[in-house]
C-alpha cells in the first residue's frame, strides 16, 4: 500500500494559475526559510502553517520572538466559510512573555537541566564548584516550596555558599524574572498535551536573557523526551537570535548546541526544525547544512545567494539567481518537500498576522 500523499496548497506556480503544493509527509525533515527583511518570510510561514493545521495532525511549537503568531487562532473574514469553520476547531495555544493580555509563558527553573541552570546563574559547575553545589543542595527544599522570596530563603541559610547565592540572585535579578513558573503553569506541560499549535511568544520579557532561557528550557525538554518519538514541527523564527554561528554567553552556547544537535540527530526522533532567518551566514553552519527543504524569498545579496547555492546543492542555480528580483510573496521552494524545485506566488493568509510594523503617525 502506498503512502497517501497529502498536498498542502501554498499558492500558485509563479506566472500561472496552477496551484503549488508542499508535500505534508515530507515535513519530516528540517527546513530553512530565508529572505531579506520585509521579503515576506513570516507571512509565507503563516500560509504554510495554516495548511499544516488544516490537513495534518502534526503538532507545531513556534518560538516567536516578534509576537507574529499570537493571532493564529483568529480566522480572517476573507477565509472561505468551510475552511474557517475547520480552522476554528483547531487547538491553538498562545503563551505570552509580555505583561500584555493572555496567558503567561513560564518554565520551571528546577526542571531545567543542571548545565542550563548553571548557565542561567552564570556559574561554572567546576570553576565555581562550591557555589553551584550550594544550589544543588537547596533543590529539595525549594521543590517543597519555600515561604516568601527565594532570595530571602538563601540568605537565611547557615551555609556561606548559600548566602552567596542570595547575593548572586539579587545582583543578576534572576529571582524576579517573569519567566519562572511557581506552580502548574509550565509551558512544557502544555507542549506535552500536544495541542495542534503552541505559540511561545518569547520577545516581550524585561530581561534579555529570558527569551533565550525560555527557548533553552523548551528545546531541552523536547530533546529529553525524544524517545517518545512524537513527530513535531519546531518553528524558530528569527533563528539567528537562538542559533548564531558565534554564541557568546553560556546560555547562548547551550542553546546553539542544542539546536545543532536537534538538526543533526533529531530527525529520527521526530524533532523537525524550521529555521527562519534573513541571511544564511547568521545561522550556525551545522544547523544550516542539515536542512533538506528550502524556501527562499527575496534576497538581493549575491554573496548570500552564492552561499545558499553552496549549502543547498539541490536548489537549481537558475532559480536561485532570480531571488534578487523577487517581489513580495514570490518564493523559491526546493528540496524534498516539493515535487520539484519551483517558483511560487504565495497564497493569502487565512488567519490574522500578529506583531505589526511600527507606524509613523502623520500630522
Ligand atoms: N504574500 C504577501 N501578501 C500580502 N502581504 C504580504 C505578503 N508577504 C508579506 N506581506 C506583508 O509585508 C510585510 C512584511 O512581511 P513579513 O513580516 O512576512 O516579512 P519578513 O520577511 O518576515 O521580515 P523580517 O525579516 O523583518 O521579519 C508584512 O506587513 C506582511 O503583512
Ligand atoms: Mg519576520
Amino acid at each position: 500500500m502506498g503512502r497517501m500523499v497529502k498536498e498542502l496548497s501554498i499558492g500558485t506556480a509563479l506566472g500561472t494559475t496552477d496551484p503549488a503544493h508542499v508535500l505534508a509527509h515530507k515535513l519530516n525533515r528540517h527546513t530553512f526559510w530565508c529572505g531579506q527583511s520585509g521579503s515576506g518570510k513570516t507571512y509565507a510561514l503563516g500560509v504554510m502553517l495554516e495548511q499544516v493545521l488544516l490537513h495534518t495532525r502534526l503538532p507545531v511549537v513556534i518560538l516567536d520572538p516578534n509576537s507574529d503568531f499570537v493571532r493564529l487562532a483568529e480566522v480572517r473574514d476573507t477565509a472561505p466559510d468551510d475552511v474557517a469553520e475547520e480552522l476554528r476547531t483547531r487547538d491553538i495555544r498562545v503563551r505570552r512573555s509580555s505583561a500584555a493580555d493572555g496567558e503567561p509563558l513560564k518554565v520551571t527553573f528546577l526542571d531545567m537541566g543542571v548545565r542550563a541552570r548553571a548557565a542561567v546563574l552564570q556559574l561554572d559547575p567546576v570553576a565555581d564548584a562550591e557555589d553551584f553545589n550550594a544550589v544543588l543542595r537547596a533543590e529539595s527544599a525549594l521543590r517543597g516550596g519555600v515561604e516568601g522570596s527565594i532570595v530571602d530563603w538563601f540568605r537565611r541559610q547557615d551555609d556561606p555558599a548559600q548566602q552567596r547565592i542570595a547575593t548572586r540572585l539579587e545582583n543578576l535579578g534572576i529571582a524576579d524574572w517573569d519567566l519562572w513558573a511557581r506552580g502548574d503553569d509550565d509551558i512544557n506541560d502544555l507542549i506535552d498535551e500536544k495541542p495542534d499549535v503552541v505559540v511561545a511568544d518569547i520577545g516581550g520579557f524585561a530581561n534579555s536573557v529570558e527569551p533565550k532561557a525560555a527557548a533553552l528550557a523548551i528545546l531541552d525538554h523536547l530533546w529529553a523526551n525524544r524517545a517518545s518519538r512524537v513527530g513535531r514541527l519546531i518553528v524558530i523564527d528569527e533563528a539567528h537570535n537562538l542559533c548564531p554561528p558565534d554564541p557568546v554567553t553560556a546560555v547562548e552556547k547551550l542553546l546553539a548546541e542544542r539546536i545543532v544537535q536537534i538538526a543533526a540527530e533529531g530527525r529520527k526522533y521526530g524533532l523537525w526544525l524550521l529555521l527562519s532567518t534573513q541571511r544564511p551566514s547568521k545561522v550556525h553552519p551545522n544547523a544550516l547544512s542539515q536542512c533538506d527543504n528550502l524556501a527562499l524569498m527575496k534576497m538581493s545579496s549575491r554573496q548570500d545567494l552564492e552561499e545558499l547555492g553552496r549549502v543547498f546543492g539541490y536548489a537549481p542555480e537558475g532559480l536561485l539567481s532570480q531571488a534578487s528580483s523577487f517581489t513580495q510573496g514570490q518564493t523559491l521552494f526546493a528540496g524534498g518537500f516539493v515535487p520539484q524545485a519551483q517558483l511560487v506566488q504565495m497564497g493569502e493568509r487565512l488567519t490574522e498576522e500578529g506583531g505589526s510594523d511600527v507606524v509613523i503617525e502623520l500630522r
